[in-house]
């Protein structure tokens, strides 16, 4: 019950292929109406032709004789063969030209070009980004689950480059209204881009079965004005904030094995299996979008992780109250 609880405080939103706001999810929308447009079209005869002669003929011919018996047609044969082939070859290169405008390779970074590098690396069961460049200047930091991007603004478009790479198995990133799903692939790095003049908080979810959490590996994009994003880039490049009233919480955390898989910049933890903790306390949500971050639900997640997320790979530590609170409350000030 209490999981339940919990879950109904984080969680996926809104995630409407209808609703595009970046240049390759308008592609792809665009694509799909004219499929529905056509193969509607298609249906509509097709089905009213069935109907008709379902009602028409409901009584069968009501003679003794068989109807006329119509032996090959050149000019059907040849209508029903070109009709469908010239439909396919019209598909086919409105879904080629769209593939071209979807994948566009992404270029090299140079100075001020507005456009922000980022590597993501899919894993079980949650995302590692690395801010590799924004605007020609070499970054290098990385973060988890949720991506922070800039607008486009004043007619100046900020694209964002993902190299897209994958730790263990299989993974799709998909944030609908931004692009289509790409796969991260082990050993073989996908590339993807998208670019928005809409500030606001996009939602995305794995979409590529990846194991028992594949559905609790969420997605947030938070898409802001160019002068907050370049506030938020600078503050997250920094390492951690040091609070002198925390020296027992962070010798606590620092003791335990936390520091094997989770890394806080400007301290000796430095792993790197897990997600990064520096600006924990400036994130949203914990364990990849599933829970709220407060520090209830932090209690709750350091305490036991395998009961709000089964299966997931850090394990509950059994550790003593007075150890778990120090620990979070160290944690609670990673801003
Ligand atoms: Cu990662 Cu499904």
């Amino acid at each position: 019950m209490s999981t339940l609880l919990l879950l109904a405080s984080g969680g996926g939103g809104d995630m409407s292929i209808f609703d595009p706001a970046s240049p390759p999810a308008k592609s792809i929308f665009d694509l799909s109406l004219l499929v529905v447009a056509i193969t509607a079209f298609i249906f509509v005869i097709v089905e009213g032709v069935l109907v008709y002669c379902v009602i028409r003929f409901r009584r069968g011919v009501p003679t003794d004789t068989e109807p006329p018996q119509v032996y090959g047609s050149k000019p059907i044969e040849i209508a029903w063969t070109a009709a469908p082939a010239l439909i396919v070859f019209i598909l086919l290169l409105v879904t080629t030209r769209t593939l071209w405008e979807v994948k566009a390779a992404s270029p090299e970074p140079k100075a001020a070009d507005h456009a922000l590098f980022i590597t993501v690396v899919g894993r079980q069961w949650w995302w590692e980004y690395t801010y590799e460049s924004y605007n020609g200047e070499k970054l290098g930091f990385t973060t988890a689950n949720e991506l922070h991007i800039p607008v486009g603004e004043n007619g100046v478009p900020r694209p964002v480059y993902l190299t897209l790479k994958s730790a263990d198995v299989c993974h799709s990133f998909w944030v609908p209204k931004l692009g289509g799903k790409t796969d991260l692939i082990p050993g073989h790095p996908n590339q993807t881009w998208f670019m928005t003049e809409r500030p606001g908080l996009f939602f995305g979810q794995c979409a590529e079965y990846c194991g028992t959490q594949h559905a609790n590996m969420l997605i947030r994009v938070y898409a802001e004005p160019a002068e907050e994003f370049e506030q938020w880039l600078k503050h997250e490049s920094e390492p951690a904030a040091e609070d002198p009233g925390m020296q027992t919480g962070k010798a606590a955390f620092l003791a335990q094995s936390c520091v094997n898989c989770h890394r806080v910049r400007g301290t000796s933890a430095q792993g790197t299996f897990g997600p990064d903790l520096t600006h924990l306390a400036s994130r949203k949500t914990l364990a990849a979008g599933m829970i709220s971050n407060t520090p209830e639900n932090l209690r709750q997640w350091v305490a036991d992780p395998q009961d709000i997320k089964p299966g997931c790979l850090m394990p509950a530590f059994n550790l003593s109250d007075h150890d778990r609170d120090q620990i979070v409350s160290y944690l609670s000030t990673l801003h």
